[in-house]
This record gives structure tokens, C-alpha cells and sequence, in this order.
């Protein structure tokens, strides 16, 4: 089946045809590596197993605390924050948290005093429960924040605190693993053969996403639909492979960065999930794309000259959603001082969708080339399926570049170091 529902329009790529037939086999021969490679490659077929049991267990865990709690406090950082804080800011009211039910807030990806004094203080008169996120078990950021809130909870809660706390980790391996069989919390697990960023649709992203009031099935469903069509390995069908081949030869060509940039700004924590996707798949061994994001309208006033009119260094990849629930019409004015009235029969999305047809226009005219997503609608079944679309597509990116898609050797470099600091900390003190 082959329904694509991403739709992709390119602008000012002067990409042959020929040139796109030349990657048809190394598509197919990466395709074939990332289908049978047991390495780290879980999440391909994830979305077609069946996980009734653990979509229930999930909503039953979120239901509990949707009830009990006024706060769930999730320590992650990297692939165990981004993705869950993605599609929760996508897809919740821009105003009031509150009106949900509950809010979902995050600690362990900084080291922010002031963040984690600021967060206790506003928890202080508010009911708790705490999920902790790491599939090593052992990240400093996170391990840190845990050990704060666990003390919190159980000063709080005493016994009850055992209930209150959920950790979400590798099923065998690590020193979370084994706190949470000491303390008897509740547990979920990560898939060994799932890396951190690309795990959201595990139950990393699925518990939080859950509290939050989204649809996890519905995000689960659109996954396994677009599983389904980018089993095709032919590049001339599968549009995940094509958006990964254009951006490769953008590169070649000498673009180094590539902006995500759309209009909703619902989806500004979508686009830093999707920046460490990319970022940490693919900026190895002194190649990749830099990725980067902007949000527009706001960034057209700013850094909006410089995509226009600056070094010709950068690409763009417009996302778009064709349906955004909630909309606002422009009112009539009789005094029409603002000369506005020509508008007064359209409403903001109408006028925020043409917006962006100029925007890319312009921005093709001034010679950056211009990839363009566009999607039906911006609900958890469309972002479910636009999450295994990027995340196949950069698997197949990194592997053109010949770089591995499932390391992140440079992550550990700061961690040796920042380490071997504090121990000397240690010694000195
Ligand atoms: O993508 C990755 O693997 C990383 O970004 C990790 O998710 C991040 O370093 C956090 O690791 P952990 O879940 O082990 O705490």
C-alpha cells in the first residue's frame, strides 16, 4: 500500500532526475540493511507488533494519575524528554495546561538550580506523581533531578511515595533498573534494541504523552500506516527515502544546514525533537547536515533576513499542516482605520496557510531551496505518522552519509570529561 501522506513539493532544487535515479539501488541496498541489521533497529517494525497489553497498562497508569495528581513531573533528558514534551506542546491548548486536567512538567534535562528550586516550590501545594525516564539507568542530568524528587516524594508521601513513583527503563541493565526493584516501583520497559531517539512511540514518550489527555492509539495507528508504506523499499514511492536523497544531494551541493521551519508554533518542541534526531544520527565523523529550526511568524522578523538574503549556506524544509484545530476569524471594522478590511473574510489560519506560500516563494526566489511537508492534520494520528516518517528517513540519511545512524559518540566525549572534573573536584575538596 502506498498512500504517502506526506505530501512533498520541492522549490529551487535543481536536482536532476537522473541524479535521484543514481541513489534507486543504495536506497534499496540500505533499505534491505535496515529491515534484517539487528543493530539498534527495534523501532522499525515496532509499530507492528501488537501492543494491546501495554497501551492499556499505559492509559490505565495515566488515567491514575489523571485522577489523583495535579502534576506528573517526568526526569529525562535527550531521546527520554523530547519526543514526549513534542507531541504533548503540539497537541495541547497553548493556554492553561490546567484545562486538561493535568499538567505534565519536565526536570533532569538541565542542571539549572534555579530550575529545580523553582519547580519544587511550585509543586509544593500540588498532588504528585513522578516518572523517571532513562534507558542507561545511569545519565547524570536525570539521575540527579530523580534523586531529588524521590526524596521529595517519599519526605511528602512516606510509603505512599512507592505508588506515586514510575520508572521507565532498560528491562535488565542499570542502576535505575535496580533502584526501582529495590523500591518496588512500578515499571516499564524500554526496548533494548531501541535507541533514546528513537523512542518516543515506546513507552518513553507513551506514558507522558498519555497523562497529557492525548490519543496514544491514534498516534500508534497512524505509526503502523506509515511502517506499512515505508516498507517500499523503491525510492520513486517511498517518500521518507526522497525527502533523505534530496537533503543528501543539497549537501553535496555545499548546503550545510538545513532549517525546519513551520507556522504553528505549537510545534517548536516538535522541531528540537526532530533536531536531535537528526543532529545526533548524522554529525559524526566530520560530515552532516546542521540542523536547525525557525518559527514563523516570529522568525521572519528576525533571523528572516538572513535565510532571504545571508550566505547561501542553508536549505529549508517548510512543514505544514493543511487543518489546525481552531481558528479565528478577522473581524469587520467599520472605522477600518488599519485598512484591514479586505482581510475580514478569512480567517487566521487562511491567511497563516498563504503566508506561507509566500514565505517559501520568497525564500526560493532569494536562492534557498525549498523542501516542502505537507500534511492533512495536525492531530496524534498525523504526528504518529510523521514521527516514523522522520525517524526512517534519517536512519536512511545517516546511512547515505555512511555514518552509523545509532551512536552518539561525541555525547559521551562531554560526559568522560565533565566527569573526570567532578572526581577532581572530589579529591581537591
Ligand atoms: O538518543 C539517545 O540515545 C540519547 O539522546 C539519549 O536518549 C540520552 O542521552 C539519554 O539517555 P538515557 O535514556 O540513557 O538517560
Amino acid at each position: 500500500m502506498v498512500n504517502n501522506l506526506v505530501q512533498t513539493t520541492l522549490l529551487n532544487c535543481s536536482l536532476e532526475t537522473k541524479l535521484i535515479e543514481a541513489y534507486h539501488q543504495k536506497v534499496n541496498e540500505i533499505h534491505r540493511y535496515l529491515e534484517t541489521t539487528n543493530d539498534l533497529t527495534g523501532w522499525v517494525e515496532y509499530p507492528f507488533q501488537n501492543h494491546d497489553n501495554l497501551l492499556l497498562e499505559i492509559e490505565n497508569a495515566a488515567n491514575e494519575i489523571r485522577t489523583v495528581a495535579d502534576v506528573l513531573v517526568v526526569a529525562g533528558i535527550g531521546g527520554s524528554f523530547l519526543g514526549a514534551r513534542a507531541i504533548q506542546d503540539a497537541l495541547t491548548p497553548y493556554f492553561g495546561n490546567a484545562k486538561n486536567g493535568i499538567e505534565v512538567i519536565y526536570v533532569g534535562q538541565n542542571m539549572s538550580g534555579a530550575y529545580i528550586n523553582q519547580l519544587i516550590d511550585y509543586i509544593k501545594d500540588k498532588e504528585v506523581y513522578v516518572n523517571v525516564i532513562s534507558k542507561s539507568g545511569g545519565t547524570m542530568e536525570p539521575a540527579l533531578a530523580f534523586r531529588v524528587m524521590r526524596q521529595y516524594m517519599e519526605e511528602r508521601y512516606g510509603k505512599e511515595s512507592i505508588e506515586r513513583i514510575i520508572v521507565t527503563t532498560d528491562a535488565e541493565k542499570g542502576l535505575l533498573k535496580k533502584m526501582a526493584d529495590n523500591s518496588g516501583y512500578r515499571q516499564f520497559v524500554i526496548p533494548s534494541d531501541i535507541g533514546g531517539r528513537y523512542s518516543v512511540l515506546t513507552p518513553v514518550g507513551l506514558l507522558p504523552i498519555a497523562v497529557a489527555g492525548i490519543d496514544i492509539r491514534a498516534l500508534m495507528q497512524g505509526a503502523k500506516v506509515a511502517a506499512l508504506e515505508m516498507q517500499e523499499s523503491d525510492l520513486e514511492h517511498n517518500h521518507a527515502y526522497q525527502y533523505a536523497v534530496t537533503r543528501h544531494m543539497l549537501y553535496e551541493q555545499g548546503f550545510k544546514i538545513e532549517l525546519l521551519a513551520s507556522f504553528e508554533p505549537s510545534l517548536n518542541k516538535f522541531h528540537e525533537w526532530w533536531m536531535q534526531l537528526f543532529g545526533e544520527s548524522e554529525g559524526k565523523q566530520k560530515k552532516g547536515l546542521f540542523p536547525t529550526c525557525v518559527n514563523y511568524s516570529t522568525d521572519l522578523h528576525s533571523i528572516g533576513q538572513f535565510i532571504q538574503d545571508g550566505s547561501p549556506i542553508l536549505f529549508e524544509t517548510l512543514l505544514h499542516f493543511h487543518e489546525i484545530e481552531g481558528d479565528f476569524s478577522v473581524p469587520f471594522d467599520t472605522r477600518n482605520e488599519d485598512g484591514l478590511n479586505y482581510l475580514s473574510n478569512r480567517t487566521f489560519n487562511e491567511i497563516n496557510a498563504i503566508s506561507k506560500q509566500g514565505t517559501a516563494l520568497a525564500h526560493a526566489d532569494g536562492g534557498v531551496p525549498v523542501i516542502q511537508l505537507e500534511l492533512p492534520k495536525l492531530d496524534a494520528y498525523h504526528l504518529g505518522y510523521l514521527i516514523y516518517f522522520f525517524m526512517k528517513a534519517c536512519a536512511m540519511s545517516a546511512c547515505l552519509l555512511e555514518v552509523n545512524p545509532f551512536d552518539q559518540p561525541g555525547v559521551e566525549a562531554y560526559k568522560r570529561k565533565m566527569l573526570e572534573l567532578l572526581q577532581e573536584e572530589k579529591v581537591t575538596t
